[in-house]
């Protein structure tokens, strides 16, 4: 199994300035699930732009796996309908999407049926030898997570996996497992076939310009890392609010709901990048060891206290009336399953201890915003005039993920007149404005980070499962609780007043994006 050395974060900002570092090498993707909203919504335009911009190699290519009967020219036509329909950028380049096209090709087979695995491999072989591909594959399996392990295995029996030249990288999409027990288990399969170096666990959160930027803010900036610690900061919020309700995803979020489907995931995601220490390098594993340590310090939740979930009944968001949760299709009308959770988290070390981080997730709120805030403390002495501050706030920096992605930091300033009288103003980055290019979607970087053999922004199997452990703590906690008072937020309100309650108690406030 021969791996390309990991490109480091360095050669990938060099790469953003267009400067291209190191191309991919000639590749295969075989798109498990190719026939399927996902491929459709964000892969195929991701590979798309990726042409558009030149980061594609040379004889790269596409074999798309589903059991849809599609001939060739029906695969190509309807991958040329999903990027004329969800390219970022439009219209679509013909003579790129030509060049694209030629790449294509489709193998119908059920998951588990070892005949078509071998009729894969053939179609393998034959792009290796017709657009020099030599045997370096990227596997992604963008399927339902049921057949992640049956997908491995079969590539392990048939050889695909492990067959020729070249490297082989193995995406898979979230979730990553149902639990720690069940991640645990699909580390255990996917490692009986590929190391830990071939696997990407995608979040696409760590995809998005703005995940990224904290870790350019903190570690490029001189100003901010000598006051990001307990000493200046009072508390950190981290928020993934969404207006959108469960749309028909109900059969898949009544298995899940927002514990598992965001806080396990995109939310400790987050904390991990705005709590972890300054890396010495920026090599993939260097980035994520000090990740994980965040995650393993993070002090026992007491569920009681620290945790509130919710699920939002009927309401009004955007001007519009919306059903409960429980009135949504293919959910039960008595469901118990969260769509909302808050929870407070304390870490424990030199640099967090005792600055709490709250962090929540809800569906049906009144917004679509996902912010990491940093709230300072109140400057430690006041020499103006009770009435002059009346109304101002300490300083807060938010690093905005979505939308309107940037940054803004809330500052005093003096309202223009004779009287000395304060208001707290912003200043903003918005990446639009400043950098006049509209940011890649997440899969564009995901993608090319793989095909780079750059696994920095996926998550490691420790980040995983130390992640489902946090998760495990919490329901193991709701196990142990009464029956929760469920639907408990209208749609279109800021979640259950236990939530309000949760941070209030502390003398704080949520903030309203
Ligand atoms: N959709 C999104 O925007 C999105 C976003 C983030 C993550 N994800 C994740 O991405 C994954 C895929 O989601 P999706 O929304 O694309 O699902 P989907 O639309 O249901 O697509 C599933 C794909 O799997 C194929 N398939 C299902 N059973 C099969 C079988 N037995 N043998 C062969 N092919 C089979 C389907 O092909 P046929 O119908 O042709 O058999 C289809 O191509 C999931 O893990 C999801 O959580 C999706």
């Amino acid at each position: 199994m021969a791996q390309a050395p990991a490109a480091t974060l360095t050669q990938n900002v060099l790469r953003e300035g267009l400067i291209l570092s190191r191309t991919p090498d000639p590749a295969v993707m075989v798109i498990f699930g190719a026939s399927g909203d996902l491929t459709a919504r964000k892969l195929m335009p991701a590979l798309y732009n990726l042409a558009l911009n030149r980061y594609l190699p040379s004889g790269f290519s596409v074999i798309g796996v589903a059991d849809t009967p599609l001939s060739e020219d029906d695969f190509r036509a309807h991958m040329a309908d999903a990027v004329r329909k969800f390219s970022r950028t439009q219209p679509v380049d013909r003579a790129v999407w030509q060049s694209v096209a030629e790449g294509l090709s489709y193998v119908r087979m059920p998951f588990d049926d070892l005949d078509g695995y071998g009729r894969l491999a053939a179609e393998l072989e034959r792009m290796d030898r017709e657009r020099g591909t030599n045997g370096n594959r990227v596997f992604y399996f963008a399927t339902a997570p049921q057949f992640f392990p049956v997908i491995v295995e079969r590539l392990g029996a048939s050889g695909i996996a492990r067959t020729g030249a070249g490297w082989k990288r193995v995406v898979i999409e979230k979730p990553f497992g149902h639990d720690l027990k069940t991640a645990k288990e699909l580390n255990h399969t996917i490692h009986s076939v590929f190391a830990e170096p071939q696997v990407y666990r995608i979040d696409h959160y760590l995809g998005k310009e703005t995940v990224q930027n904290v870790l350019v803010f903190r570690f490029a900036n001189g100003i901010f890392e000598p006051i990001w610690n307990r000493r200046y900061v009072d508390h950190i919020q981290i928020t993934v609010a969404e207006d959108i309700g469960i749309e028909r995803r109900g059969k898949y979020y009544e298995s899940s709901g927002a514990l598992r489907d965001i806080f396990q995931n995109h939310l400790l995601q987050l904390l991990s990048i705005a709590a972890m220490e300054p890396p010495p390098n920026f090599d993939a594993d260097t980035v994520r060891d000090e990740k994980v340590k965040v995650l393993k310090s993070i002090h026992p939740v007491d569920v009681d206290n620290d945790v509130v979930r919710g699920q939002y009944g009927p309401g009004w968001v955007g001007g519009q009336q919306v059903p409960g949760y429980r009135q949504e299709q293919n959910v039960s009308p008595n469901s118990m399953t969260e769509t909302y959770v808050a929870v407070r988290l304390k870490i424990d070390n030199w640099r967090w201890a005792d600055t709490p981080f709250y962090l929540r997730t809800g569906k049906r709120l009144p917004s679509r915003a996902s912010e990491i805030a940093i709230q300072f403390k109140s400057a430690p002495h006041q020499p103006f005039a009770k009435t002059a501050i009346q109304g101002m706030t300490p300083n807060v920096l938010v690093m905005r993920i979505q939308p309107h992605e940037g940054a803004s930091l809330k500052i005093a300033a003096k309202i223009p007149g004779p009287v000395m009288r304060l208001r707290t103003v912003n200043m903003d980055f918005f990446y639009g404005s400043s950098f006049l290019v509209e940011s890649p979607d997440a899969y564009e970087r995901l993608v090319l980070d793989c095909m780079l053999g750059d696994p920095t922004l996926f998550a490691r199997e420790d980040e995983v499962e130390r992640a489902w452990g946090l998760a495990d703590t919490i329901e193991d906690g709701w196990a142990g609780q009464p029956a929760p008072d469920f639907p408990n937020y209208p749609a279109g309100s800021w979640g259950p007043e236990a939530a309000d309650a949760l941070i209030e108690r502390d003398g704080r406030r949520w903030r309203r994006p």
